[in-house]
């Protein structure tokens, strides 16, 4: 036999439940929840936005993870070969790993565009560490961060790194290669120890800064503009952004949780393991969105800027802050540790297929698919200079304005995961052998059976015609 890539990781697994929580929360909260869900909020209204989003994630994103947490451990294997094996053993067409094949390809596409994101987080590690530390060696160690520049040169800081091809392109590098050795060198003792330590870290600094936010900021705005929905905002891209967000946030659909399920011991439960995994990144996103749009509306920040929103807004609280300079510098360093630990599970999903399907050497599989996204990254940042006018899918309308990284963001946001979703969600809700399913759940009676209808019925229509309307919104009329 063939030693996969999840054989080679099983002799070590994930060492506890809790190990496994907190490496897919790991996964799961990233720029998808800082960075990702508000700029999404504040490019669509708000409201409106956030509640589908909830909705979304309660009643299609929860059932499809456990979906794929089943599918991973009954199959044992890379996103392609579990469903394969699940196939194999359910007597139904192997055809169905298609969508694992989307999932794989969605995580590499996502990974590329991501660690260019990453790379502006590491710019402001740069920025805020050299004004940390020379206002340290100034003797102020605890000003405000960049207190003598004025608000509109901090937020403008960004516009600085977007005209510069070469900075966007070396910090893009710098986050990539650290993404590619930790996978190349056997990913679950460093991601299981960095999860550990860096999530409670990071999610505590979250609640001080929101809490320091709420104080100083226009909160009351902040929480009408999130959790007033005017629905007259409500069109069909809306949900249909929502849905894709819910799915990113989750790291669903993306080749990652298939093979993360492949790693976990039997004993371990898996329906409340999705729930816990759900419910932290849900609650970080929001607070996350309760941390920026108080200082988006008190600066006066459009909050429909899109990826720039939180460079430009952030480093503003940090200024009036005190001791702002270190807490920036702090947060950005943790923002970064986030983002690695998902960066890390976006390219594990294509490694453990590249090992499995090529019998490659775990090291050249990470490598060069690393690299094969770094490259695509490189045309990402391009974009916002050289390649400024670039609209890859210009001719359609709803990707109309979106540059290089907007488009390929939105491709798989929109179109890919709730694709693969959508036919997961046939495959594991009809054509999947029912016991061989519910064993793996561990879900009994009652919520078995709403389980099973969540994913049988409700998320193959729900996502069918979000998807259908949210593309071709001409059709409504
Ligand atoms: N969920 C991650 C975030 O919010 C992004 C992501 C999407 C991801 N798909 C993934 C991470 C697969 C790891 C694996 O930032």
């Amino acid at each position: 036999m063939v030693a996969t890539a999840s054989a080679q990781a099983g002799e070590q697994g994930w060492s506890s439940r809790t190990a496994f929580i907190l490496a897919a929360v790991g996964a799961a909260v990233g720029l998808g929840n800082i960075w990702r869900f508000p700029t999404l909020a504040g490019e669509n209204g708000g409201g409106a936005f956030v509640l589908v989003y909830l909705v979304c994630v309660l009643l299609i994103g929860l059932p499809l993870m456990l979906s794929e947490f089943v599918v991973g451990r009954a199959g044992q294997s890379d996103a392609i070969g579990s469903v394969q094996r699940v196939a194999d053993e359910s007597r139904v067409s192997r055809r169905w790993s298609i969508f694992g094949g989307i999932e794989i390809l969605a995580g590499f596409l996502i990974l590329s565009f991501y660690s260019v994101v990453a790379g502006w987080v590491l710019y402001y590690i740069w920025l805020s560490g050299g004004d940390f530390f020379g206002n340290l060696f100034a003797g102020e160690a605890l000003r405000g961060a960049f207190s003598d520049l004025g608000q509109d040169a901090v937020s403008g800081m960004m516009g600085d790194l977007f005209a510069s091809p070469g900075r966007l392109i070396l910090v893009h590098a710098l986050f990539m290669t650290a993404t590619i050795a930790i996978v190349a060198s056997g990913v679950h003792d460093g991601i299981e120890k960095a999860a550990t330590w860096l999530m409670p870290a990071f999610f505590f600094l979250l609640l001080g800064i929101t809490i320091y936010g709420a104080f100083t900021g226009d909160f009351g705005r902040a929480v009408t503009f999130m959790f007033t929905p005017d629905f007259s905002k409500l069109t069909a891209p809306v949900m249909n952004e929502a849905l894709g967000q819910a799915f990113f946030s989750l790291s669903l659909a993306s080749g990652a949780l298939i093979t993360y399920g492949a790693y976990v011991a039997r004993d371990v439960n898996l329906a409340p393991t999705a729930a816990t995994i759900s419910l932290a990144d849900t609650a970080v996103a929001l607070i996350a969105g309760l941390m920026i749009f108080p200082i988006v509306f008190a600066v006066g920040l459009d909050p429909s800027v899109g990826p720039a929103l939180i460079f430009q807004s952030l480093p503003v609280a940090f200024q009036t802050m005190p001791g702002g300079s270190l807490i920036g510098l702090l947060f950005f360093v943790l923002i970064f540790f986030a983002a690695l630990t998902s960066s890390i599970s976006l390219l594990e999903g294509p490694t453990a297929w590249a090992i499995d399907r090529f019998g490659l050497r775990r090291p050249a599989a990470a490598v060069m698919l690393g690299l094969g996204a770094f490259v695509i990254g490189i045309a990402c940042a391009l974009g916002y200079n050289v390649w400024a006018d670039v609209r890859p899918l210009g001719f359609w309308d709803i990707f109309a304005d979106a540059d290089i990284l907007d488009t390929i963001d939105g491709f798989t946001g929109k179109l890919m995961l709730p694709l693969a979703g959508l036919l997961m969600s046939i495959f594991v809700g009809w054509k999947a052998d029912r016991r061989l399913v519910e064993v793996q759940t561990g879900l009994s009676g009652g919520l078995f059976v709403l389980w099973r209808f969540l994913v049988a019925w409700l998320c193959p229509i729900a996502v069918a015609l979000i998807l259908l309307f949210g593309l071709f919104p001409q059709l409504l009329g």
